[in-house]
């Protein structure tokens, strides 16, 4: 599929996955730098933490748009107040996790586990849709447990869009076992299987799908765009981050020059100025960029240096510095 730049979900054409611990708002402002068009997801935010818990579970910074706040919940009123205060506040989607299969989040009877419940689905999206004009969307996986047909996945699918509204599905493609497999267990050992994705689009070609899991490069990213509207990279993204500089020309078209590794890291120093300034800890940035300089000559000294001098007491901006006149100046990269 070609870029709709019109589409109000033409962002959505390339994105990077929420991750729990990673992509809070450090993270996001730096894969910023790299990519002005992929759509940015929070972490998981649960309803409980937004509602009851201490100190400003929505914040993010300006720069970070487009960026879409990730929800984890069941509960439709709980949703819908949270899905509010997160469109108050200027956040441009709200997804809601049908993905995790964390212990903690079935507990709370939310993640994963809601894959067996569409009804509920269906009224916590008409729910959170009811009081926000933004996107609400859903991330789910290809299955649970034994129940991994191709029509358990249509049944999930046509009543959470017929019932709930939602227009947009992000399919993680591969099913998660909600015993027996640890969290990360589940990201690796289910196989993936594209062409469920790929057939959903076909059954559901109203709807915008986009799939998630398992993609490295670009050139894997366009060739799911023939067949699917967007693409969601995790790991991949969050590890070898410069994988992000061609987004912008590669998946949305746009002319213009491919920014250096160096560039993007001096492009960080008034942001980690103003936010240490603020109290901020410079290891809590910087463990984001740890994997800026993947393969190149220097990379070790670089991740090595940071990685031992940014969490000391006081560490400021001239570790970063010092850490970058490891790279050898004559590669320009
Ligand atoms: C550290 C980590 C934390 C994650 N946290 C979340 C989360 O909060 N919400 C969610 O829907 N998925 C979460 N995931 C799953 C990713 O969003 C994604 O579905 C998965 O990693 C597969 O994509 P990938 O192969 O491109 O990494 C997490 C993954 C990782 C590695």
């Amino acid at each position: 599929m070609k870029p709709d730049n019109t589409s109000k979900y033409a962002a959505n054409r390339f994105s990077i996955a929420p991750m729990l611990d990673w992509t809070d708002r450090h993270c996001r402002y730096f894969h910023r730098l790299l990519t002005n068009e992929t759509l940015l997801y929070t972490e998981m935010v649960t309803t409980g933490a937004i509602i009851h818990g201490k100190g400003d579970f929505l914040a993010y910074n300006q720069e970070e748009h487009p960026v879409a706040l990730q929800l984890g919940g069941s509960n439709p009123q709980d949703l819908a107040t949270c899905a509010k205060l997160a469109a108050e506040r200027g956040y441009d989607e709200i997804n809601l996790n049908v993905g995790c299969p964390s212990d903690r989040v079935q507990n709370g009877r939310f993640g994963a586990c809601l894959m067996a419940e569409p009804e509920l689905v269906a009224q916590c999206v008409a729910s959170m849709r009811e009081v926000v004009d933004i996107p609400v969307t859903v991330k789910t996986r290809i299955g649970i447990d034994d129940q991994d047909s191709y029509e358990f996945l249509t049944d999930f699918v046509s009543i959470v869009a017929e019932k709930g509204g939602c227009e947009q599905f992000t399919i993680h493609a591969r099913k998660a076992w909600l015993s027996g497999l640890s969290p990360k267990e589940n990201r690796e050992i289910p196989p993936l299987d594209y062409p469920r994705a790929y057939q959903l689009k076909k059954d559901f070609s109203h709807l915008n799908i986009a799939v998630n899991g398992g993609v490295k490069t670009l050139e894997d990213s366009l060739v799911h765009l023939e067949h699917l509207d967007g693409v969601m990279v995790g790991r991949e993204a969050y590890q070898n981050p410069y994988l992000l500089a061609q987004v912008d020309q590669q998946i949305f078209g746009l002319d213009k020059p491919v920014k250096k590794r160096s560039q993007v890291v001096e492009e960080m120093y008034p942001y980690i100025e103003a936010q240490l300034s603020k109290g901020a800890y410079l290891g809590h940035i910087t463990r984001h960029m740890i994997g800026l300089f993947q393969a190149m000559p220097g990379a070790r000294q670089w991740r090595r240096y940071i990685s031992e001098n940014a969490h000391k007491p006081g560490a400021g901006i001239e570790v970063v510095e010092t850490a970058l006149a490891k790279i050898p100046q004559e590669l320009n990269v």
